[in-house]
């Protein structure tokens, strides 16, 4: 397994070049079991997570074309995918337990084929997180789903309905799930208590594009009604807001200045706000989708932030703002309300010099002068991440293991710290 070398110590300064949401992309990509014509995604992220969908849909039948843009290939990929005739509604546990989001196709192969059988995506690192919602919202739309030996087995062999599908709890997957398959369901469909994360709202669009007929994204509430068929479309993915605010902390936590161009500001808004109270300089220009982020007028500051769904503090930037927390002056409290389980990057920053006490879902972090190098490891991906911006703001040399944990996430990462500056190399098996 490859690993990750950080001598840490330099302010970065410099410019990263922001790709396409790698939770929009997943989403997106399912999409292609609605129809039968091409999608073609642009601003594709040349991510782990992507290349193992793309695995997943192939054995459902896709045909996937990627196409490398710009000198370097990096600028922003396109992938066309086309499904003609599904020729598998299974998605196999060895492909599902790679990643949670293989649940997505669930939706997609139910509306277009009548069954499908999906593998429960088993437990995951970051805690239990069911897919209960997903299955009520499907029975809501008419599906019968049973559990048989590991697996959701989905059917409605007469088509779905429209239906009510009221949210207990607002789940980002489900609501995608619910939202692809109502796309094809006979009638309207009402979703209430839907999850609002822009990564939705790009999904709509899409299928918009591709001719469903849908309302209210972006609320709580959005009302769906069924086409018989969707078509081909050519959709760009939005930019990716966590990777985006992971460099806005690289550059808070070593004291440096980057700008991050080809994102939107807009859609970081809570991360932003909470990176100002702790001190930082933040320039935000929505119009050259560029944010500069500056930390170069003293020590961050204990800023308290609690995790919420979005347009909150997102979860996903849980992690690697405890991390820059850890050097603040004075103490903050960080909340985690998403998921259970989440703070399992504590012990390690802890044996980075951090010193931070749980109490049940709260983290009391109080900073300390500095960090120091340390081998780390990490069981998740914003867990990982946050280990390689403590690395850059420690002394000496930090080793993170399991580095296939920020490939499924984030690309390129060492080359774009490096052009920043940063001391960071790869080290092979
Ligand atoms: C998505 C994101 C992930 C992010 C999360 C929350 C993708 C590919 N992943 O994950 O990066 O951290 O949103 O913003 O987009 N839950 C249930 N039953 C269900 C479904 C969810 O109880 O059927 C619970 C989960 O355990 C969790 C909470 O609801 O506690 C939110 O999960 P959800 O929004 O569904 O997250 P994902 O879609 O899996």
């Amino acid at each position: 397994m490859d690993r990750i070398k950080i001598i840490g110590g330099s302010p970065l300064h410099g410019r990263i070049r922001i790709g396409g949401a790698k939770n929009a992309a997943l989403p997106l990509m399912t999409a292609t079991l609605l129809t039968d014509e091409t999608l073609t995604l642009s601003n594709l992220p040349h991510l782990q997570d992507i290349a193992t969908l793309l695995h997943l849909l192939q054995q459902h039948g896709t045909e996937v074309s990627l196409q490398n843009n710009g000198d370097d290939g990096h600028e922003g990929r396109s992938v066309s995918l086309r499904t003609p005739r599904i020729v598998s509604t299974t998605a196999p546990y060895d492909l599902v337990r790679k990643m949670r989001a293989s649940v997505l196709v669930l939706g997609p192969l139910l509306a277009r084929e009548g069954h499908a059988r999906v593998s429960l995506p088993g437990g995951c690192a970051i805690g239990p997180r069911p897919v209960n919602l997903h299955i009520e919202g499907l029975e809501a739309l008419g599906a019968r789903i049973e559990i048989d030996n590991g697996y959701i087995v989905a059917e409605a062999p007469n088509g779905l309905k429209g239906g009510e599908v009221h949210f207990p709890q607002v789940s980002v997957g489900a609501t995608e799930n619910i939202l692809m398959a109502a796309c094809l369901a006979d009638g309207t469909t009402v979703i209430r208590n839907a999850a609002r994360e822009p990564e939705i709202s790009d999904l709509g669009a899409c299928l918009i594009a591709m001719g469903a007929r849908i309302e209210g994204l972006g609320s709580e509430t959005i009302t769906v009604t069924g086409v018989s068929r969707l078509h081909g479309a050519a959709h760009a993915i939005l930019p990716d807001r966590i990777e985006t605010g992971t460099y806005a902390m690289a550059a808070a936590i070593t004291g440096g200045d980057i700008l991050l161009t080809h994102t939107d500001p807009g859609l970081l808004t809570a991360t932003l706000d909470a990176m100002r109270s702790a001190g930082c300089e933040i320039a935000e220009n929505a119009q050259e989708r560029t944010i500069r982020v500056r930390r170069q007028n003293g020590p961050l500051q204990g800023t308290d932030v609690m995790t919420q769904v979005y347009p909150g503090y997102p979860t996903d930037m849980q992690a690697q703002f405890m991390a820059l927390m850890s050097i603040a002056e004075g103490a903050s409290m960080i909340t985690e309300s998403i998921f259970e389980n989440r703070f399992m990057h504590v012990p390690e920053l802890a044996r980075m010099g951090a010193n931070i006490t749980v109490h049940g879902a709260s983290a009391l972090v109080r900073g300390v002068g500095s960090l120091t190098g340390a081998p780390v490891m990490a069981t998740d991906l914003r867990a990982s991440v946050s280990l390689v911006l403590a690395g850059l703001a420690a002394e000496g040399e930090t080793i993170v293991n399991r580095v296939y944990h920020l490939d499924r996430g984030y690309e390129r990462l060492e080359e774009k710290l490096a052009a920043c500056g940063a001391r960071i190399s790869r080290l092979p098996d």
